[in-house]
């Protein structure tokens, strides 16, 4: 990607520049492919539903066109042929980013094309605040639990606007994509201890969660 191209947010909010804790979005995406062998005209069909992870890295980690430093999105993807990999855009460190839908799909056929073609599984070496290594969903919820509190996104759980989020700490949100978790990684969050909080009955898109979520930290913390 041209670094000088309008379709790039750049930098950091300098709203959020004192922001001590950071929250982190794990989207499961049960389908979505580990390779770079799909079409960006026929996303949706021809990637197992990397639409999802783009829409749902976009609404993570953009905010007026600008990165979120106080962002981290992991999407976890199960799809063919490479499956698992996790995929991480760190707020913190990255410079740059697509902020339309088809210039993330791109970024992201790069990635993973790179990272098939070469056999090389940790290293993004072109992209900073990106990396990519191969880890399952339940593999991946025990390392990032070590020092974050862990909620798992669900309809049936706390209402998000009375639960105790510690905003004090970094904080690690879960959510399904189209397909939602399956009853086995219910198990895997309540053995790991992961609070259910809900946005209210209705079910949302993956990527709307994500911004509900995060207008709601957002407003606790303009009251602090
Ligand atoms: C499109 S929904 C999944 C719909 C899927 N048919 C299901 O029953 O899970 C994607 C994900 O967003 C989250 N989600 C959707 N609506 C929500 C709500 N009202 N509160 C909290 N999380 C929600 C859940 O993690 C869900 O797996």
């Amino acid at each position: 990607l041209n670094p000088g191209s309008e379709s790039q947010a750049f930098g950091h909010n300098n709203r959020r520049r004192s922001v001590a804790s950071t929250r982190t979005f794990v989207l499961k995406a049960s389908e979505a492919h580990t390779s770079d062998d799909f079409k960006l005209k026929d996303l949706p069909s021809s990637s197992g539903r990397l639409d999802v992870v783009c829409r749902c890295s976009i609404a993570a980690l953009l905010d007026d066109l600008q990165i979120r430093k106080d962002s981290i999105f992991i999407g976890v993807l199960e799809g063919k042929p490479n499956a698992p990999l996790c995929l991480r855009l760190d707020g913190r460190e990255l410079r740059m980013m697509p902020f339309s839908e088809i210039g993330m799909a791109d970024m992201l056929r790069r990635i993973l094309g790179g990272h098939y073609e070469h056999g090389r599984e940790y290293a993004i070496p072109y992209w900073q605040g990106v990396s990519i290594e191969r880890k399952s969903f339940a593999e991946l919820l025990c390392s990032v639990l070590a020092s974050n509190a862990l909620h798992y996104l669900c309809e049936e759980g706390e209402d998000i606007r009375t639960a105790d989020v510690d905003m004090k700490r970094d904080n690690v949100f879960v959510l399904g994509d189209q397909q939602g978790l399956t009853v086995q990684d219910e198990e895997i969050l309540e053995k790991l201890g992961a609070k259910r909080i809900s946005l209210g009955s209705l079910s949302y898109l993956s990527s709307q969660v994500i911004t509900l979520v995060h207008d709601e930290l957002d407003r606790r913390l303009s009251k602090t």
